[in-house]
């Protein structure tokens, strides 16, 4: 039997630290994970690879990847000593002086962009509603608006007119809101006078904004990316590290061939595209719950994943509530829990989480991108 990632995963996300209480997959002590028909490699990065305490956790791969996966596979593990992955480049640059980590066990651990090539096809409602989700399920999470143009996350969360603090140390104080830290751009620029910004503005409004910021420690950041892949996108996705990419489209042609256009960006930025969700998938009217319309077509952004060899996370039905709630100031996940929309974002949260576990457990930590160009 052929071992499938996920599945490897799954039964690696079983392993707890007795410490932290937490899983060896959250806690990112898996690395270079390779996965093979009948064979699966990896490393674990522990404090001391000669403790008891690793040898232990070495045992308990083998055992729940046996018992979970199967019996015959070939399990390859071997033990690293805590890396200190922490250099210039995986830093989010501020220009005080100070460093904002992005990875490792303090700071941001993991950021993710939500990004769209057309505009208008849901990725404030997408990025609200994940963050809200994850957090949900007991992850600390941080929501940044960075559309500097159209902010609508502030709005989103019922927080509009609210602005941030700056502390004693003269970093700025996220808001919160519903267990959620947030920031928008909009809190700190006039986005009538954004409008005729270009990239290195754009680029040093991104630095400060983000480099003074007091986030203690985050598992998942949701950034809310303005629409397009124009230049101010590109500045935004090459300044902030970024561990990977959800790009929502409806299944439309138009919006499809945007998205194109966003996975295009992100792949000559070598930010790894981590998810597609197709928004406004389909119409369920209230009272035929067993039927689905197709309105913008039929699932054209699950067809464009499989294309790209990006993964699906999974479909938004258009709903009336989704839309109320945006604009009432509380995500769909928390007004109307039972909604099918918000069934559809945690299980979208599910695959995104198993989805930058892989990333994480294949990939080095997250990097800062290079400027390819001014
Ligand atoms: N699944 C859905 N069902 C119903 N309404 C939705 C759904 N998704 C988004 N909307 C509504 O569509 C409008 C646009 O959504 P949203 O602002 O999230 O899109 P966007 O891609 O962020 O737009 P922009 O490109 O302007 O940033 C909002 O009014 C939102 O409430
Ligand atoms: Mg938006």
């Amino acid at each position: 039997m052929a071992a499938a990632r996920e599945d490897v995963v799954d039964a690696l996300r079983k392993i707890v630290h007795p410490d932290e209480d937490k899983d060896i997959i959250r806690l990112d002590m898996v690395k270079d994970l390779s996965v093979d028909t009948d064979r699966v490699s990896f490393t674990i990065v522990v404090k001391n690879p000669d403790s008891a305490f690793s040898n232990q956790v070495e045992e308990a791969c083998r055992r729940v990847l046996h018992e979970e996966v199967d019996r015959d596979l070939e399990v390859d593990v071997e033990l690293d000593s805590e890396m200190i992955p922490l250099g210039d480049d995986v830093m989010v640059g501020d220009q005080s002086g100070e460093k904002q980590q992005t990875s490792g066990e303090d700071g941001v651990k993991n950021t993710i962009a939500v990004a769209s090539g057309k505009g208008g096809v849901g990725k404030s409602t997408v990025a609200v509603n994940l963050a809200m989700a994850l957090s949900e399920q007991g992850y600390s999470v941080a929501l940044v608006d960075t559309d500097i143009y159209g902010p609508s996350v502030p709005k989103m969360m019922g927080m509009e007119g609210e602005k941030p603090r700056v502390n004693d140390d003269r970093k700025i104080e996220p808001l919160k809101k519903h267990g959620i830290k947030l920031l928008s751009m909009g809190f700190m620029v006039d986005p009538d006078k954004a409008v005729v910004w270009r990239g290195p503005m754009v680029t040093k409004a991104v630095r400060q904004f983000l480099g003074d910021v007091d986030w203690g420690d985050i598992e998942y950041m949701i950034l809310d990316l303005p629409p397009g892949t124009g230049d101010v996108q590109l500045t935004v996705v090459q300044t902030i590290p970024l561990t990977g990419a959800v790009i929502v489209s409806t299944p439309q042609d138009m919006a499809l061939a945007d998205a194109r256009k966003g996975k295009a960006m992100f792949d000559n930025v070598n930010v790894p595209v981590v998810g597609m969700v197709e928004n406004m998938a389909y119409f369920t009217p209230p009272d035929l719950p067993e039927r689905k319309y197709y309105l913008f077509g039929r699932e054209g952004a699950k067809e464009l994943a499989k294309e790209l060899d990006v993964p699906f996370l999974g479909q938004v039905p258009i709903e009336q509530k989704v839309r109320e709630s945006g604009d009432e100031g509380t995500p769909i996940v928390r007004s109307a829990p039972d909604s099918l929309s918000a069934e559809a974002f945690d299980a979208i949260a599910d695959e995104l989480v198993e989805q930058v576990a892989i990333r994480n457990a294949e990939d080095d930590p997250t990097q800062k991108v290079e400027i390819l160009y001014e």
